[in-house]
């Protein structure tokens, strides 16, 4: 049993990944953010998790909070995972990019590359079995990052689908689902990341 009120070895490396982000002053974005007050999000949920998703960067209410998917998103992201008996709290969210770019825009290349180092340390800190990408940009990343033959597809092609790969802590399945942003504006995307979240479920029994 871990006493709550004692830090684990996961909560100290996360806390330390925060505080070098909020030191990150070389990034394109660190001026915006503090001129606007705004906070890095580096990711919340269980340290323990067997599933981490990962979307694209922090948003306004994001950046506002410092809490990953709380905005009009982020609902739908609490959605998805209670059809699927799950709660924020027994899985860990974060994204590529710490800062909010502005006005929302995609993230640039040169901001994936710098802050994507801080993603993998999350990743090999918290060693999901499952990486759920959340949108393009991630999925591609970390497609990329595991040197997946399915690299460069489309998300059309590839959401829904279980890709397995090796890491330096063992094994793990890589599932691309939509950016639950896309099925704000696209009606139909809803339907298909309800039915992509279900397969979940058979993966989680795995
Ligand atoms: N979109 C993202 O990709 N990440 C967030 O945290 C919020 C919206």
């Amino acid at each position: 049993m871990v006493n709550k009120t004692q830090l684990t070895d996961r909560d100290k490396k996360l806390k330390d990944i925060l505080n070098r982000i909020w030191q990150l002053k070389e990034s394109p974005l660190y001026k915006y953010r503090t001129e606007n007050h705004y906070y890095p999000v580096i990711g919340e949920g269980s340290h323990e998790a067997r599933i981490m998703f990962i979307g694209e960067a922090p948003g306004e209410n994001e950046a506002r909070t410092g809490r990953p998917f709380c905005g009009a998103a982020g609902r739908l992201l609490d959605q998805l995972l209670e059809s699927i008996n799950l709660q924020r709290a027994d899985v860990y969210i974060s994204n590529i990019v710490k800062d909010r770019p502005p006005n929302n825009r995609d993230p640039s290349p040169e901001e994936i590359e710098l802050y994507s180092p801080f993603l993998d340390e999350q990743i090999n800190i918290i060693q999901p079995k499952i990486i759920a990408t959340l949108g393009r940009f991630s999925m591609q990343y970390v497609l990329e990052k595991f040197n997946l033959p399915e690299s460069g597809q489309t998300i059309s092609k590839l959401h829904g689908r279980v890709l397995k790969t090796k890491t330096v802590y063992g094994k793990i399945m890589v599932f691309p689902l939509y950016h639950p942003a896309a099925a704000l504006y696209t009606g139909s995307l809803k339907e298909t990341l309800m039915k992509d979240m279900q397969k979940l479920t058979n993966v989680l029994s795995e």
